[in-house]
């Protein structure tokens, strides 16, 4: 298995082209999927979650391809509605193609999620709202097996925000009859993305990104040409690496307006932000300053955001208080307590007390952006820093050690490289 080896500590200085939003592009991609004609979906990321989704869509007879800067996906051969374990279980974001395939064929039988990094994520908010819309359900060996003679427009109140729960329905409701309301959505700005996708193939969904949703269905979906957005907890990555080396960075293709609470908290903690119109620079002249957060659901602090920005204060000045309120995302501290951090973790709160320097360690991912913040850690550390479990940064990081040499980190990749078709052979259960 392939590993990130860095020294530290280093100053991160320069500029970095953020990539297109991975939890947009995975629901887009399934989106674009919903139409019986080709789409072209621009700015696509391309990293594990992408791959494993489009082999996903080729298992049930779905042309996916890529050429030069566009993801083409021609749902007109879609087929099958038996989405294969093998490689739904590596990833929780192919239970959306339960909307799809009850939107397209009547009928779907996907395997639930399993057990992940981030403690338990069912999916019964999605069931529920399936069968608001006249599905019936029945929960058989692992899998979900739903089908519909046709769906019919319902109201549907969803018990608290999940971005997977609203884009499964979004998908469903869009060709369903009649209206549906979605009442308590998500609104993170990748739901926004997908709302203005599935218009641009002729849906009619209205009020994205507020407390209601409404959809009216259509009879069929046309093909499109979108781009998907950047990436905001990529670029939110971006600006902690800046603040745990003390550097300066300039974020190129960020809509600043996505990141405005983990921004805030970073000037709370000393950070000197400038926002151009789709770029923003961070710089740290001094040691950052302990902050208090609690994550929440858009536009609250992303949880996403949450581990890495919990590295970043393991080096600030005086204690911080971190609740975690969306999944268990503590993991990863005894990793960090590896390096010198001085952590404890009460149920979902983490007292994180600022020591004046970290050591490198060996060190192991438990989960994508636990992953992300052990890179940010060793990139301020004393020493040299392994991070085992690279696989998991690769699921949503597009060519992260290569941005962060061009910012002048001293990381490289080591182990056996894999081509993703190899490496998702090899990967366990993961399921961010
Ligand atoms: C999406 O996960 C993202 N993944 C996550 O990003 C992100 O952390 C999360 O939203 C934030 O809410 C993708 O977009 C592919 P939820 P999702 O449904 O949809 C509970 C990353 O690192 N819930 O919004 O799975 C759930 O347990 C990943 O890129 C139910 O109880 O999250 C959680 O506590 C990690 N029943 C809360 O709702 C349900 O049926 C929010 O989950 C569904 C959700």
């Amino acid at each position: 298995m392939a590993k990130l080896v860095i020294s530290g500590p280093n100053k991160l200085e320069g500029e970095v082209l953020i990539s297109g939003a991975k939890n947009s592009a995975l629901a887009i991609i399934v989106a674009a999927a919903m139409a019986p004609e080709e789409s072209v979906l621009i700015n696509v990321p391309r990293n594990l979650d992408v791959f494993f989704m489009t082999k996903i869509l080729e298992e049930l007879g779905v042309k996916v391809w890529f050429d030069g800067d566009g993801l083409h996906v021609d749902g007109s051969t879609l087929s099958s509605h038996q989405v294969p374990y093998n490689l739904a279980r590596r990833m929780r974001a192919s239970f959306y193609v339960a909307g799809l395939l009850l939107a397209r064929l009547g009928v779907a039988e996907v395997p639930l999620p399993g057990g992940c990094a981030l403690g338990s994520r069912p999916v019964d908010y999605h069931i529920k709202g399936f069968q608001n819309l006249g599905a019936q359900i029945s929960i058989e060996h692992g899998y979900m097996k739903a089908q519909a003679a046709s769906l019919s427009g319902c109201k549907n109140y969803i018990n608290r925000s999940s971005v997977g729960t609203t884009v499964n329905l979004m998908l469903a409701a869009s060709t369903a009859e009649g209206t549906t309301i979605l009442e308590n959505p998500a609104k993170e700005p990748e739901v926004v993305d997908l709302a203005i996708c599935l218009n641009s193939m002729g849906a009619r969904i209205r009020g994205a990104g507020t407390d209601v949703i409404r959809i009216d269905g259509v009879k069929r979906l046309r093909g499109t040409e979108h781009t998907i957005i950047p990436d905001r907890i990529e670029a939110g990555t971006y600006a902690l690496a800046a603040a745990i080396t003390q550097g300066r960075v300039l974020l190129r293709n960020v809509v600043t307006d996505h990141l405005r609470a983990p921004l805030l908290k970073l000037e709370e903690a000393g950070a000197i932000i400038s926002e151009g119109p789709n770029e923003l620079e961070i710089a740290v002249p001094q040691r950052m300053q302990a902050v208090d957060l609690e994550t929440a659901a858009y536009p609250g602090f992303p949880t996403d955001l949450q581990q890495p920005f919990m590295a970043m204060l393991t080096l600030a000045e005086g204690t911080s208080v971190i609740r975690e309120t969306i999944f268990d995302r503590f993991r990863f501290v005894d990793e960090l307590r590896r390096m010198g951090a001085d952590l404890k973790v009460e149920r979902d709160t983490a007292i994180v007390r600022g020591v004046s320097g970290l050591t490198g360690a060996p060190v192991e991912a438990t989960d994508l952006r636990a992953g992300a913040a052990l890179v940010l850690a060793g990139m301020a550390a004393e020493g040299t820093t392994e991070v085992g479990g690279v696989e998991m940064i690769d699921r949503g990081y597009e060519r992260l050690e290569e941005k962060l040499r061009a910012l002048g980190a001293k990381i490289s990749r080591e182990g056996d490289e894999k081509d993703p078709e190899e490496l998702a052979r090899e990967l366990d259960y993961l399921c961010p």
